[in-house]
């Protein structure tokens, strides 16, 4: 079975602005001189930078969104669509990130739904899981993960239109990471649920960890078994930087 290419994604959440063009004109120049890195590099802008960031990303890149709408289009003041971002010239939508489930009480069935909806727009859906501290320490990591993810998949999933990202919430723009094995065994239980499920077509899905990625740990943490790239926040802003972190994926 073919392994998923990796992938290294940058969230910029509510970060960027139109000045912000040059950071991607000079993460397109690092990509261009390195030698070949051995993943695919997306960046996620906020909304309003979309557009143009999708214009002038060069081929080494691509552009993505961080939430979109269960509808085509309507009477919903301040949402966008899916096929918004399609026709921006995006190519991946995250859905379900935590700061989304926990500041615009988002469900897994409505992820799932948006997760659709990305599906139908011809985008792929970056899929979000990751447990609190809470639920870590109270032992329930691989049941919350688990029952986040079957939750959050729509029926039109299949590996070359959903890739997975695994954020512990309390890992997120906190400089801490849960251990190699602790990483290991949650990528290891999404990979499983997901060979239930797609049967042998679960080993085709990327699985990205995400949650205080950095220059300095990203090589150690891209090595775990069933860790196919990273979501990166902060370290993403700055093209040195998240350079430095696809520098992972380099000879
Ligand atoms: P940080 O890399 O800033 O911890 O953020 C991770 C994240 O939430 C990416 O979606």
């Amino acid at each position: 079975m073919a392994q998923p290419t990796p992938l290294v994604a940058g969230n910029w959440k509510m970060n960027g602005l139109r000045q912000s063009e040059s950071e991607l004109q000079a993460l397109e120049g690092l990509l261009g001189a390195g030698s070949d890195a051995v993943c695919n590099v997306l960046i996620c802008p906020p909304f309003p930078i979309l557009s143009r960031f999708a214009d002038v990303a060069g081929d080494a890149l691509m552009i993505g969104a961080q939430d979109c709408h269960t509808q085509v289009s309507g009477a919903h003041t301040g949402d966008v669509s899916a096929e918004m971002i399609a026709d921006a010239g995006a190519t991946h939508v995250i859905v379900g990130h935590s700061e989304r489930r926990a500041d615009h009480a988002e469900t897994s069935s409505l992820v799932a739904e948006k997760a659709g909806a990305a599906h139908r727009a011809g985008l792929t859906a970056i899929v979000c899981v990751g447990e609190t501290e809470t639920e870590r320490d109270a032992g329930d990591t691989l049941e919350v993960v688990l029952k986040q993810l079957t939750g959050s998949l729509p029926e039109t999933t299949t590996a070359d239109n959903c890739i997975i990202a695994y954020e512990p919430v309390w890992a997120i723009g906190t400089g801490r990471t849960p251990t190699n094995n602790d990483i290991g065994e949650v990528h290891a239980a999404i990979r499983n649920a997901l060979e239930t499920q797609f049967g042998d077509n679960g080993t085709r899905f990327a699985i990205l960890y995400g949650g205080s990625v950095k220059p300095a740990n990203a090589k150690e943490l891209m090595t775990i078994d069933n860790v196919n790239g990273a979501l990166v926040g902060g370290a993403s802003l700055k093209a040195s930087d998240f350079n430095g972190i696809i520098d992972a994926y380099r000879p």
